[in-house]
């Protein structure tokens, strides 16, 4: 059976910097809370005539040029997100319109933060299947415009962008494993109550905030906390690998002491867990792929490495990859 890897990345994000500081004047909170509680001391926000569908079009160009793969040769688009352009089109169907993949199948997928991972796996899947061949993923959110900024325990967390990659067959090594799971008894954890067919929007309803993400951060942080570490257990065991195998480990950045709780569980040393929250915050189904792109930049991955993969969300889900990074020379072109 063919394999399937990661031929190129790319990312999208929006320009304007919001800072700890800029919280400060907006909520009741303060940059030394924020940094300790999440380790987060910026983001990005997306101006009011960007979309999702733009930040993920900035990084799909990105992945494609990486990857050497020119439009006509996507067969299938996912986009993983919440923050989706409007209810329908698919923002994947904004994205093949705006790359012009006219050859290609488009769908969002939905997953909360653990979307690209989702994501990853159905494109590697479809891959070694042999049904597609070029595969282009994208996790991209807006989420500032789903989050209430006069609400300090949730606003200080989340921010803007979008990752992509161009899954494809490769000769050795690429997606060794996959894990992927969701416990739904665990949805009203994290959700947004209004504006779909239980609740639709009404005023009365936009009255009450309920347009905007609904959290019990600490219940989510317990749940993050134990399956990071327990995805991230898993996928290495189904690789048929060992902690100490891993070159990097890649995690969805959400909150420093999740990342540091799911290391510490397997034993990494710091050097080997990639990091940008400090940058970014909680970017949703971009996190992974942005950390991904920006370690590649950084060479903290070479050929050859083992990378570990893994995130949480909403719904609840999660999921973890883990990979062999490839050369350019193991893509079946
Ligand atoms: N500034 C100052 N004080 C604050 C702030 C703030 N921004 N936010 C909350 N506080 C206060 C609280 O009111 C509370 O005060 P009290 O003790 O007087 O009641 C105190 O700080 C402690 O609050 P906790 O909620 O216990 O703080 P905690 O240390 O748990 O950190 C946090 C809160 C950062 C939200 C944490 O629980 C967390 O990271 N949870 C997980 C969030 C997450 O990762 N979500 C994933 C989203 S995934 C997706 O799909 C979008």
């Amino acid at each position: 059976m063919v394999k399937a890897g990661i031929w190129g990345v790319g990312i999208g994000v929006p320009d304007r910097v919001l800072t700890n500081k800029d919280l400060e004047q907006m909520v009741d909170t303060s940059d030394e809370w924020i940094t300790s509680r999440t380790g987060i001391r910026e983001r990005r926000i997306a101006d009011p005539a960007q979309a999702t569908s733009d930040l993920a079009l900035l990084a799909a160009r990105k992945a494609m040029e990486d990857a050497r793969v020119d439009a006509s040769e996507i067969d299938l688009i996912i986009v993983a997100t919440v923050t989706p352009d409007s209810m329908f089109p698919a923002t994947a169907c904004l994205v093949q319109a705006g790359i012009g993949a006219a050859q290609a199948a488009a769908f969002d997928l939905s997953a909360g933060c653990s979307g690209f991972i989702y994501a990853l796996e159905i494109a590697a899947r479809c891959v070694e299947a042999g049904a597609y061949r070029r595969v282009l993923v994208v996790g991209a959110d807006t989420l500032s415009r789903i989050t209430n900024w006069t609400d300090r325990s949730t606003c200080v967390l989340f921010g803007d962008g979008a990752g992509a990659c161009v899954v494809g067959p490769v000769k050795q090594g690429g997606v060794l494993s996959m894990y992927l799971g969701a416990d739904g008894t665990g949805g009203d954890k994290l959700h947004i109550p209004a504006g779909g067919s239980r609740l639709p929007l009404t005023a009365e309803a936009m009255q009450e905030g309920k347009q905007y993400i609904h959290m019990a951060g600490n219940e989510v942080f317990k749940f993050a906390v134990r399956i990071m570490g327990d995805a991230a257990v898993e996928v290495i065991r189904r690789a048929g690998l060992q902690s100490e195998d891993i070159e990097l480990f890649v995690p969805h950045q959400a909150n420093i002491r999740i990342i540091d709780a799911a290391a510490k569980r397997l034993g990494l040393t710091p050097e080997k867990v990639f990091v940008n929250v400090q940058k970014y915050g909680n970017t949703s189904a971009a996190s992974i792929p942005l950390a991904l792109a920006e370690a590649l930049e950084q060479d903290k991955i070479r050929p050859g490495d083992h990378v570990v993969l893994v995130g949480f969300g909403a719904g609840l889900t999660w999921g973890a990859a883990a990979l062999q990074w490839n050369a350019e020379e193991d893509q079946l072109r």
